[in-house]
């Protein structure tokens, strides 16, 4: 049966073929899609070949792609893929796309999750010529009921001046209900967002269109492709308890309840691999404020640990996304899907007091952390959502194994290549190791603090003699760094294949 309910919005299905020409060289099209869930499963494809036959022709053809955040092979992958994409943002992580950046074939902007919907309302971004989203179904009164993600949609849907729709028969009908579509303004017409808690409903179940600007339906029937999670090792659990052993001690302390509070996890296998471990650890009654719905996530409702979750999107493996599939009646009780200006939005991170927990690539001694960029200059994925909630957290945690690439690099570096989240932000940094928390301490206390319950045993020699080198150059100065080798370990793995000294 059709999921299309409307007459005149079956008036305008047409093939992914047929709709891809609307779309022209040089238009800005906000897509959905965030984190491999709700992104259109068809048009991108159909675009890529009809960018293919241009460049063959001849032919200038690329667009500006903005997004929820990251999408899949058969979008992302496939419009890099063709070079057919000028300027990427707010987040990706394709490898095809990710080497087309770091080439210089595509230019990216890698912006805070919650500072995209406000500065493309804004007309920072430029005109937005198209915007092509997924839905699950169209209902009689011509409203929409959004699929796995909301990210952008809303405002690409109220910005275009063209709206592609893709119907996708594969997401749930019992998606409906799970979603909360609410709008900001403009600055100085925005009142405060009204959430107290992580479940309150402020906003509508369904997207409002205007029809006037619907150029085409495609109607399609395909999964949401997901990469599945790796599995836990013994590292990942190590570090799982060092953060559920830090809690247990905050309760203690009387610096949380015993509940806990909304919990933030980041993207990656680190950051499900602490939510497994909550959900073999001692809390109950939990809630989250978070972006991404992992499968640790949908576990815990399971297990009944996890009340209720906050977010903009499923990232779930192909076995979690089809039990969300079958039970969306059930879990929509418990999830709420929110566009991701209000889930990443710093105001309501801040008044619930979110506990943040993101991975990262690299930390210093004294608590910067670089979550974007390998070596300086090769971008990974983006800054995602974790600048938002880290810096407005109430406690803000980061976790990384201590080693990478076989142990060739040390996770704690004398200084970050790149800065994403400073010293003034970030408050507990986790590796399997152990756990600094640097509540309280000055920037050299940080440091031997980091070095001794952080850093892996063969770099920590080689971090303290950095250290007693910069105290000794600096004269004892604030944050003392020796500026000549700040970098030399980043040099030496460029160079040698290796942080280590031979
Ligand atoms: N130098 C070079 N490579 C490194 C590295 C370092 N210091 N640290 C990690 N890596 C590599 C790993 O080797 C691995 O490479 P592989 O895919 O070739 O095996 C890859 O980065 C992922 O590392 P992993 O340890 O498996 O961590 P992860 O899956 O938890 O991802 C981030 C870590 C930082 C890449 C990921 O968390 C991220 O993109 N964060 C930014 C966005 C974000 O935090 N979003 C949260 C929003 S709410």
């Amino acid at each position: 049966m059709s999921r299309i309910a409307n007459d005149k919005y079956r008036d305008k299905v047409m093939s992914a073929e047929e709709a891809a020409k609307l779309i022209k060289n040089g238009d800005r099209v906000g897509f959905s899609g965030f984190t491999g869930a709700g992104y259109p499963k068809a048009l991108p494809e159909a675009l890529a070949a009809q960018i293919k036959a241009a460049h063959e022709a001849g032919e200038d053809f690329k667009i500006a792609s903005y997004t929820g955040a990251s999408t899949a092979p058969e979008h992302d992958g496939a419009l890099a893929a063709v070079d057919g994409i000028s300027m990427r943002m707010p987040y990706q992580s394709d490898p095809i796309m990710r080497n087309k950046i770091n080439a210089g074939v595509s230019d990216y902007a890698d912006v805070h999750l919650s500072h995209t919907a406000p500065q493309v309302r804004q007309g920072f971004w430029g005109n937005l010529d198209v915007a092509v989203v997924e839905v699950a179904a169209i209902k009689e009164d011509g409203t929409a009921i959004p699929s796995s993600s909301i990210g952008n949609n809303n405002v690409y849907l109220e910005k275009a001046d063209k709206i592609i729709l893709e119907v996708n028969a594969w997401q749930s009908l019992d998606l409906e209900g799970m979603h909360d579509v609410y709008s900001m303004k403009l600055p100085g017409e925005n009142v405060p967002i009204p959430i107290q808690a992580p479940g309150d409903r402020i906003g509508s179940t369904t997207y409002d269109i205007d029809w006037s600007r619907v150029a085409a339906v495609i109607e399609t029937d395909a999964e949401d492709r997901n990469t599945p999670f790796k599995p836990l090792d013994e590292d990942s659990k190590t570090i799982a308890n060092n953060l559920l052993d830090f809690l247990a001690n905050e309760v203690k302390q009387g610096r949380m309840p015993k509940d806990l509070l909304p919990m933030q996890s980041g993207v990656g296998n680190i950051a499900n691999a602490v939510l497994v471990g909550l959900n073999e650890g001692p809390f109950e009654r939990l809630t989250s404020y978070t972006e991404v719905i992992q499968d640790g996530m949908v576990d815990m409702i399971d297990s009944g640990k996890l009340l209720v979750a906050s977010a903009t999107a499923f990232s779930l493996s192909p076995e979690a996304a089809a039990k969300m599939n079958d039970g969306a009646a059930h879990y929509r009780n418990h999830i709420v899907l929110r566009p991701q200006e209000v889930s990443n939005n710093p105001e309501v991170i801040r008044r619930l007091g979110v506990v943040s927990c993101n991975g990262m690539i690299e930390a210093d001694i004294y608590g910067n952390v670089n979550s974007t960029h390998i070596m300086g200059s090769r971008m990974m994925n983006g800054i995602g959502g974790s600048g938002d909630f880290t810096r407005n957290a109430y406690i803000s945690c980061f976790v990384s194994p201590s080693l990478a690439k076989d142990g060739d690099i040390s996770a704690i570096v004398p200084m970050v290549s790149h800065h994403d989240h400073t010293e003034h932000d970030v408050q507990v940094i986790i590796t399997e190791q152990g756990l600094a928390d640097l509540r309280g301490l000055s920037p050299k206390q940080r440091a031997r603090v980091i070095i001794e319950n952080c850093a892996h045993p063969d770099y920590r020699e080689m971090l303290l003699d950095y250290v007693a080198q910069a105290e000794r150059k600096a004269n004892g100065a604030h944050t003392p760094h020796d500026l000549e080798t700040a970098h030399a370990w980043h040099r030496r793995f460029l160079e040698s294949g290796s942080m280590k000294q031979s």
